[in-house]
């Protein structure tokens, strides 16, 4: 792999904690570095929080790429407006932990500022029609929430440039509308897809699970015992 390239950046040993960058700017430099170097680079976007699902998301992008960028940013166009945008769980300085021992290279931190440049009137929107990916289930409960995430993937896959990107099965609507952006608008990276990761009672890993209460969180198994039948 990578014959005939220069190695140099290849064979540095990882750093033991990410390079933390906020800057688009900072992120091109480093990015550019390394695939000049000849380096696949591989993409775990996140929303942060981060629990043993995303870190297997992370882990599995260093499986198949020399380095691996995570994004950690809350976006805010993917919320209704009676969404949890404002108490959704923050942790970075843990989540920068984590990615360390995940094998994370690079943790990008934008502000909304740096995803969404002021005046930002540009949108990625997936049409209604039953033949689209976001027709029904979250899309109809949540309405704009994939116009929300299509548009930010879109603005981070152009800022990361990564090679591969990969997302969780356990939004697999979100995987299945990723994957059509994609493909409809000619992005030229691989999208990978990684099983749920649950708890030993079936639950599914997810930031949200915060949320319950103890007797929630006793009937949620319930869920994933109520799909296996
Ligand atoms: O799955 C998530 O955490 C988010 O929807 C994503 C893909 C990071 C976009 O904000």
């Amino acid at each position: 792999m990578n014959r005939g390239v220069d190695t140099s950046e290849r064979i540095a040993p990882r750093p033991v904690e990410p390079i933390v960058v906020s800057q688009e700017s900072e992120l091109r430099s480093r990015v550019g570095r390394w695939k000049r170097a000849g380096q696949r680079v591989g993409f775990v976007p996140t929303m942060g929080a981060l629990h043993d699902g995303h870190l297997a998301l992370v882990r599995r992008a260093g499986e198949l790429a020399d380095r691996v960028v995570v994004s950690v940013f809350v976006n805010p166009t993917q919320f209704g407006p009676d969404e949890d945008f404002e108490r959704y769980p923050r942790q970075p300085e843990k989540d920068a932990d984590l990615l360390a021992a995940a094998g994370c290279d690079l943790l990008f931190l934008p502000s909304v500022e740096v995803v969404y440049p002021p005046g930002n009137v540009t949108y990625v929107d997936l049409e209604e029609g039953e033949d689209s990916p976001s027709h029904g289930l979250e899309g109809a409960s949540r309405p704009g929430h994939f116009r929300g995430v299509a548009t930010v993937v879109a603005g981070l896959f152009n800022l990361v440039d990564p090679d591969l990107a990969v997302f969780g099965e356990k939004d697999a609507q979100q995987l299945a509308v990723v994957r059509r952006m994609v493909r409809d608008l000619h992005f030229d990276l691989d999208i990978v897809a990684h099983e749920t990761v649950r708890e030993e009672d079936g639950l599914a890993l997810s930031s949200r699970n915060a949320y319950l209460s103890t007797e929630e969180r006793r009937a949620a198994p319930g869920i994933y015992r109520a799909l296996r039948s």
